[in-house]
């Protein structure tokens, strides 16, 4: 997008974007435009979301979580999108709000009419919406968050953990034989603690589903190990992975291929059932006092019968009534509600450990917090580890107590959420909380320009990040940086990591 708008000042061009990224668009552009159900239903101008007027927008803005608020409760969007198989008079977003009337059925409550100078709403209505202050009520204290797991025991361990894909190519590389090396993940070294919740954050291609992969059983690795409940898991014997796949399971991004579309909600959700049923007696590490959560398994340890432990694991991911969907088809649900679906299944066999790679990031705006309130219910009701991957460190910040950042394969920075976010030790860290920066615009912005606009060089012996990094000198290129330890829980791989902490350039500003 900085490219974007580089090109669009050099040769004075238009740029329409179109986006659910809100937080991103805000930033771009001069005027916006909300689109919902093939009407526009607001018209404002820019950088001005916090006084739209429309109820779907207004809640869609609610409906994401921001990094320069503190940590205010998303609201998730009740209901779905209308099916546009018919043409819908009146306002579309009827269904899902709280203050429609019946003038909202007329046809002209889906006209637009200016409220203010280039403001321009389709709404009948045009509520006032509870004031900031109201708002403020729900906000989360987020200080004491990374303290409390730390002296938890260690439920999910990776050690040096490497993945090399062998990739031929050219002509020249089969007539040689000679291949490509992709270091996917490069000695990683991570770990969750009981009832923790743990993010990792990089861009795309920085590795993070192939190291997910790895601690989620399902792939081995080329070199390294996992320890699951302090056992050390052998990768190449399947028996023994399938003694383990009841206490980690993997969530995937995509809910319209993870799930089978020929089979109805009650077989998807209980299969896991079956596959796991000769593993069940091996509960490695169950006897240690610390992983006797009061988990998930307790609830379903009654359960007289299969479906019984199907509408249960329902229940628990909010698809309410529950029997309403036993017999549905995937076709038939949201990507929200398909996504709900992938969460039961992986707690219908009572884990203690769940990796979700990305669960929000192919679902519709008004979906994901929905799903990230579920995530973080199952932490505080469930005491369930999680290992949420994400690109969006507004998200990783809404969700987790720790955060480990990737680029290309290592571990970067890693430390407390608040800690890391406030006191950044690594430029890359920097320019990913300037990339998902909130509403509001943002601290650094000619920091996340250069940073994002430097193009990737060849691989180097040194630091990875030198060819795009701001602070790089001659030693970065030549010398390879260490982690280097800032305080006991907060580590940066950065030869200048005091110094860029020092800077203090993800302070977060208060609100204007
Ligand atoms: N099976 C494979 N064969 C060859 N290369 C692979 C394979 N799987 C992944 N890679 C490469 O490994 C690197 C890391 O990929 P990975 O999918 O783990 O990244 P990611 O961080 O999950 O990205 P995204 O955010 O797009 O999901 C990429 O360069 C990718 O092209
Ligand atoms: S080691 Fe050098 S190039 Fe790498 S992130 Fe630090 S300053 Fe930048
Ligand atoms: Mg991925």
């Amino acid at each position: 997008m900085e490219e974007l708008l580089r090109l669009r000042k050099a040769f004075g061009v238009a740029l329409v974007s179109i986006s659910h990224d809100i937080a991103l668009i805000s930033r771009l552009s001069d005027r916006l435009m909300v689109m919902y159900a093939g009407i526009l239903v607001e018209k404002l101008p820019s950088n001005s979301f916090d006084v739209a007027q429309h109820p779907y927008t207004h809640l869609l803005v609610n409906s994401i979580p921001k990094l320069e608020e503190d940590i205010a409760e998303v609201q998730p969007i009740r209901g779905s999108p209308p099916r546009l198989i018919s043409s819908i008079i009146g306002c579309p977003f009827l269904e899902r709000c709280d203050y429609a009337v019946m003038s909202c059925r007329d046809e002209s409550a889906a006209v637009l009419r200016q409220t203010q100078p280039y403001h321009e709403v389709a709404c009948s209505v045009l509520p006032v919406f509870p004031s900031a202050n109201m708002k403020a009520q729900k906000l989360r204290k987020r200080e004491d968050s990374g303290n409390s797991t730390s002296n938890k025991a260690v439920v999910l361990e990776a050690s040096n953990l490497t993945r090399i894909f062998e990739k031929r190519t050219g002509i020249r590389e089969i007539a040689t034989s000679a291949s490509n090396k992709i270091v996917a993940v490069s000695k990683v070294d991570l770990t969750v603690r009981s009832g923790e919740t743990v993010a990792l954050v990089g861009e795309t291609g920085s590795g993070k589903t192939t190291l997910s992969r790895m601690l989620g059983l399902l792939d081995a690795p080329t070199s390294g190990q996992v320890k699951i409940m302090g056992e050390l898991v052998n990768l190449r014997k399947k028996k023994e992975i399938m003694a383990f796949r009841k206490i980690i399971q993997t969530i995937f991004q995509d809910p319209f291929q993870s799930i089978n579309p020929r089979f109805p909600i009650a077989s998807t959700v209980a299969e896991p059932l079956t596959v796991n049923k000769r593993a069940s007696a091996t509960q490695t590490g169950s006897n240690n006092g610390d992983f006797q959560q009061q988990g998930f398994g307790s609830v379903l340890s009654n359960a007289e019968n299969r479906e019984t432990m199907v509408v249960k694991a329902l229940q628990e991911v909010e698809l309410s009534p529950p029997e309403d969907y036993l017999e549905k088809y995937p076709h038939q649900l949201s990507g929200g509600q398909r996504q709900r679906v992938s969460i039961a299944r992986g707690l219908i066999v009572d884990p203690k450990i769940l990796i979700a790679d990305e669960p929000i990031s192919m679902l519709d705006v008004s979906l994901r917090a929905g799903i990230l309130n579920l995530l973080r219910k199952l932490k505080y009701d469930f005491g369930i580890s999680v290992l949420y991957i994400t690109h969006d460190v507004a998200s990783a910040r809404y969700l987790s107590d720790r955060i480990y950042v990737m680029y290309k394969g290592e571990i970067v920075e890693t430390g407390e959420t608040e800690d890391l976010i406030r006191r950044s030790a690594h430029p890359y860290t920097i320019a990913l909380l300037l990339a998902s920066i909130g509403i509001e615009g943002s601290i650094s912005e000619k920091l996340g320009e250069r940073i994002f606009s430097q193009s990737e060089a060849a691989d180097n012996k040194g630091c990875l990040f030198a060819p795009r990094c701001q602070f790089a000198q001659d030693i970065c290129s030549a010398e390879k940086p260490e982690l280097m330890q800032m305080s006991e829980s907060h580590s940066s791989r950065c030869h200048f990591a005091q110094d860029i902490q020092g800077m203090g350039l993800t302070e977060l500003r208060p609100k204007k």
